[in-house]
């Protein structure tokens, strides 16, 4: 099953940088922040009918045309663009992030980091990769010198979580925080030991399904703010090289 995750990932992928910096069509959703362009909805609309072609028992929950609901008991959990405003906007860090689950927990996953043309994949049991590349996570275990990455949600304005007050709480205990604007690459830092840490809030499962896994699978540890094992519902993450853990918690616990 990874491989044709892989494939379709890659075959999204190719449609998203044909399109990059090109005359596509983009609207709002929830606010004006929250953009979604004609080809999110290109790339979603390749994904879902290559599933139904291929397993069309399995369901489905994607990002823009939300849950379709099959008999099987694994589900496909899409984010067909993962970071939108980027890829608006014209800066180059973007991907396709694709899960599958079964009974509650993700056995597979792919985010392709399209402009990079790196693929991260991973099979539950058998590591994380970045093409052929196998991913451990840093061995860093001191805040101090530590990189870490964040995001912020579409209604970041009302400073849901004290999104505000952690970001500034991790800015002065680290060496540096990153916002990169794609929660699937963040994650995917993190499992290749780029960041030692990412933590974020109000984020959907199409965000992190893919990313949990590989994450987990690097050697990783993927937790809600209160040290419970995330699952991709959760509205907190943080997902670390483990070394790092319990201080960050510490520290999330402050604010
Ligand atoms: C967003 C990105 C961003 C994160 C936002 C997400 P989208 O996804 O992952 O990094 O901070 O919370 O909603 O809208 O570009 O698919
Ligand atoms: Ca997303
Ligand atoms: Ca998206």
């Amino acid at each position: 099953m990874i491989d044709k995750v892989i494939n379709i990932a890659k075959e999204a992928g190719d449609i998203i940088r044909n399109a990059f910096r090109s005359n596509f069509g983009v609207e709002t959703k929830s606010n004006i922040k929250d953009l979604v362009t004609e080809v999110d909805k290109k790339s979603e609309e390749t994904i879902i009918n290559f599933i139904k072609k291929e397993f069309p028992t399995h369901s489905i929950l994607a990002e823009e045309s939300g849950n379709h609901q099959r008999s099987s008991e694994y589900f496909w959990v899409i984010d067909p663009l993962d970071g939108t405003t980027n890829f608006a906007h014209g800066l180059p860090i973007f991907a396709v992030s694709i899960g599958v689950v079964k009974g509650g927990e993700v056995i597979c996953g792919a985010v392709y980091d399209i402009m990079r043309d790196v693929m991260y994949s991973s099979e539950k049991g058998s590591g994380s990769f970045a093409n052929d590349r196998k991913l451990h996570v840093s061995s860093n275990s001191d805040i101090k010198q530590s990189v870490l990455v964040t995001g912020f949600p579409y209604n970041v304005a009302s400073n849901p979580d004290n999104a505000f007050e952690r970001f500034i709480t991790f800015l002065k205990s680290a060496r540096a925080v990153r916002r990169l604007g794609s929660a699937a690459i963040d994650m995917c830092f993190v499992a290749e030991g780029v960041f030692d840490g990412f933590w974020e809030v109000y984020l959907n499962p199409w965000d992190i399904a893919a990313g949990k896994l590989i994450v987990e699978e690097a050697g990783g540890v993927v937790t809600d703010f209160n040290n419970k094992r995330s699952e991709i519902f959760s509205k907190q993450i943080l997902a670390t090289n483990g070394f790092v853990h319990k201080e960050m918690l510490k520290l999330l616990s402050l604010n």
